[in-house]
């Protein structure tokens, strides 16, 4: 079983580069987002272009940028080959602009628009990626960071957001490997990249300067991989999980887990001496490799700061009302060394075997992928609370539409605000919400090949 001890004693490491490409939405215009066809330079120079599916034809796609509390409006003209939607990863926004194929709107066919409209509340590290078969679209880069400014500017003296992904490239042409739905990746741990990039970009390198506070943002883009990051060089305090800040700054734990779909947000200062390079680790097989070099390049003249102050809440972050709460259940079951005899498949029950041969692998309360009723209904402004029993062999990264969550955990304090839970095989975990917007949310695991081979499933919030 991959325990999380398991899993931090046999993760491994590697490192790629990045550039931000920034534009702003102007308030009350809508700007373009194009999903197209591009050949890009992702593999070192000795390979050739790989060709990627992007927003702008960029890889990751432009950053969109913005101030608490203005609207995101964006026409997304779809120039791919397949129907596509945009789902914003972290934004409480309103359901008709979730943005997820089937459920909320219809997928946008090839050469037609749609035009999302949505104001943001909350500042916070958040992205947006494409929610149509979302196991190929987003393997084949169609992602980009969504960025929400706080109103009083922190006190850092630069920030990079740093979006880290794998994909899985034919090691002789640098093309994307184009079996999206193959049944190892379904039934064990999902697509795994064999070429890690940060910003699209090998060994990404960012100059900076000693005893200079860097805000790190960090978000996995990736299908399925987890990623197990230290610091070297580098010393300070995770300010904010999924977006969402912390009310005390944290001092960075040794291992951090990045798990598809979450985002860091970090204040670090620079420790290493001119002359050498600080480094942000992934960890893998016990051993770390840069996944983003800092370079040291000048002593700088200041000294280190102290604590960071936090930063600035969000509106409604209290999570109350839990001894009276609306209750549910998800047992998630199925996979590889697995437990799951037969489920139900399209209203028929099957056994394991028979889900097998339908390339579906994983159940939900015995049911596999999306069901006509909602996993529960809660009334607007109920307090919900969900156990998950991770019943299978494998990490789950299960991600909730529309809300942020808090993990009701062991004693009954509550966790951080989040809106992706990483559960281990055999965990028994709990999380608690208010139905605070209404609509149709998804809930599901955002390793993506197991959301396509069973694990989604929606939760309804009356209006
Ligand atoms: Cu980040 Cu349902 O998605
Ligand atoms: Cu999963």
């Amino acid at each position: 079983m991959f325990s999380r001890r398991h899993f931090l004693a046999t993760a491994a490491a590697g490192a790629m580069a990045g550039v931000s490409h920034k534009s702003f939405a102007a308030n009350g215009a809508y700007s373009p987002l194009e999903a197209r066809v591009q050949n890009v330079q992702l593999a070192p120079a000795s390979y050739g272009q790989t060709e990627i599916w992007g927003y702008g034809g960029q890889m990751p796609g432009p950053e969109i940028r913005l101030a608490q509390g203005q609207r995101v409006q964006r026409t997304l003209h779809n120039n791919l080959p397949q129907a596509t939607s945009v789902h914003w990863h972290g934004v409480r926004s309103d359901n008709a602009m979730d943005g997820v194929a089937g459920l909320t709107q219809e997928a946008v066919a090839t050469g037609a628009s749609f035009d999302y409209d949505f104001q943001v509340r909350d500042a916070g590290t958040n992205w947006y990626h494409a929610h149509n078969r979302s196991a190929e679209q987003v393997a084949r880069g169609l992602y980009g960071a969504l960025i929400v400014e706080e109103s009083d500017a922190p006190d850092v003296d630069q920030e990079e957001v740093l979006v880290l992904d794998d994909w899985l490239l034919n090691p002789e042409t640098a093309q994307i490997d184009p079996e999206f739905t193959a049944r190892h990746a379904r039934s064990h741990a999902g697509r795994r990249g064999n070429f890690v990039a940060t910003n699209g970009r090998y060994q990404l390198s960012v100059p900076v300067v000693r005893n200079e506070r860097l805000r790190l943002r960090l978000i996995n883009a990736a299908n399925a991989r987890i990623f197990v990051l230290e610091l070297s060089g580098l010393e300070g305090w995770i300010v904010a999980l999924d977006g969402m800040p912390l009310p005390t700054p944290q001092p960075v734990p040794k291992d951090m887990l990045l798990a598809p779909g979450q985002r860091i947000d970090l204040f670090v200062d620079v420790t290493a001496q001119v002359g050498e390079s600080a480094h942000l680790l992934r960890v893998e097989g016990g051993k770390g490799s840069s996944q983003v070099a800092f370079p040291v390049t000048s002593p700088g003249t200041r000294a280190r700061r102290g604590t960071p102050t936090p930063l600035p809440p969000n509106p409604d972050q209290a999570v109350t009302g839990l001894k009276s709460a609306l209750r549910a259940r998800l047992n998630m079951a199925g996979g590889a060394m697995g437990s799951l005899d037969a489920a139900i498949l399209e209203g028929e029950r099957k056994t394991f075997q028979r889900l097998v041969q339908a390339n579906q692998f994983w159940a939900f309360n015995g049911i596999v992928g999306m069901t006509e009723t909602p996993l529960l209904k809660a009334d607007l402004g109920q307090t919900v609370r969900l156990a998950i029993f991770n019943d299978t062999a494998f990490p789950h990264a299960m991600h909730l539409h529309g809300m942020h969550f808090r993990e009701v955990l062991k004693g009954g304090a509550l966790g951080p605000l989040r809106d992706t839970l990483l559960t281990f095989a055999g965990e028994d975990r709990e999380i608690a919400f208010m139905a605070n917007n209404p609509g149709d949310w998804l809930f599901h695991c955002h390793m993506l090949s197991h959301a396509d081979s069973g694990m989604m499933t929606w939760l309804k919030v009356n209006a």
